[in-house]
């Protein structure tokens, strides 16, 4: 019999590319979404309101995993106390409630996996590599993280195996950061952004789903991985990367922090602070990255 995969904000980026995936290797797929959708298929839309604690137990009732994916988006908005308090809540009482439901049901799934980003290892720059063992730092994303994946754990409570995907910064066709970046690298206008010496731990989206897939599939996962290449892309890298994947060397100068600050106030740290970040966790269980190559991953993302 098929297995069914709920995931929680699978209307987004990287739910949608996952859906698409487990469709391919013959799961149904059950999603979450504050907005009522037509089911199609394979793909049935059920709805929840997290600030109501609000949800159709039924999503929850069919799924044999849970992939758990909702979250206001971080880089969207101006960090005002309202939208970190949504930043937060969005994905802690979110896994709350499901938590409660699988209770309530007296429901357990066969394994619960959470996002979670390498925000946990802290806003901050460095040489130091971070291993899943690198203690959590103590800034607002560093908090939200740890409070995020202790809501994950929850779940060990209920006997069921959880994983938590600590992402790096995530690379698709025009979505994510790259959506943001390549209407201005198309024009050849594209620069580094402060020292432009930050560390930009990334993955494609291919890679990040088939860990996700490899998460429900594999029973010896169990607890944090990160989710990013183990190379030394920083900033500049990056940007002389896109930049040159449009036919263009960089020749703007950088762009001075301070503007950066001011335009996007505390939220400038997700561009302006970056550690290096080791996968050789997931990579001893016999995972392989697809795209370990930069210039490659943002061709396949821009072509
Ligand atoms: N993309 C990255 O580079 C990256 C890096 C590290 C970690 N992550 C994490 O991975 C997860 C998925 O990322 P993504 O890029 O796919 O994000 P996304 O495109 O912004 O999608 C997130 C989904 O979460 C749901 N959501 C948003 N606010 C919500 C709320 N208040 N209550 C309930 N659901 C809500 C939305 O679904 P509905 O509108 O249908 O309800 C939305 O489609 C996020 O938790 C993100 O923090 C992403």
């Amino acid at each position: 019999m098929q297995k069914n995969v709920l995931i929680t904000g699978g209307t987004g980026f990287i739910g949608r590319y996952l859906t698409k995936k487990l469709l391919e290797r013959d799961y149904t797929v059950s999603i979450l979404t504050r907005d009522r959708r037509p089911n199609t298929d394979k793909v049935s839309y059920y709805t929840w309101d997290v600030t109501a604690q609000n949800i159709d137990e039924s999503a929850v009732y069919n799924a044999d995993y849970i992939i758990h994916l909702a979250g206001e988006n971080i880089a969207e908005e101006r960090w005002t106390s309202k939208r970190k308090a949504a930043i937060r809540d969005s994905r802690i009482q979110s896994a709350q409630l499901i938590y409660d439901t699988l209770k309530k049901l007296n429901k357990r799934v066969d394994a619960f996996v959470s996002a979670s980003g390498i925000g946990y290892y802290g806003a901050v720059n460095g040489e130091g590599i971070c291993t899943e063992n690198t203690l959590p730092a103590d800034d607002f994303v560093g908090t939200v993280c740890q409070d995020w994946e202790n809501a994950a754990d929850l779940m060990v409570g209920l006997g069921i195996r959880t994983v938590k995907i600590r992402t790096g910064l995530v690379l698709g066709k025009n979505e994510g950061i790259l959506k943001k970046l390549n209407p201005i690298f198309k024009k050849g206008l594209g620069s580094a952004l402060g020292s432009g010496k930050q560390y930009m731990p990334w993955v494609h989206v291919h890679d990040l789903c088939m860990m996700y897939i490899e998460a429900i599939e594999n029973g010896k996962m169990t607890g944090p991985y990160n989710a990013t290449i183990n190379d030394s892309t920083t900033n500049l890298i990056f940007s002389k990367e896109l930049a040159n994947s449009y036919g263009f060397s960089i020749w703007l100068p950088k762009v001075p922090a301070f503007l950066i600050q001011l335009v996007l106030g505390e939220r400038a740290t997700l561009l302006l602070t970056g550690r290096r970040v080791s996968s050789d966790k997931i990579k001893k269980l016999g995972f392989r990255f697809q795209f370990k190559n930069l210039p490659k991953a943002i061709k396949n993302c821009i072509k």
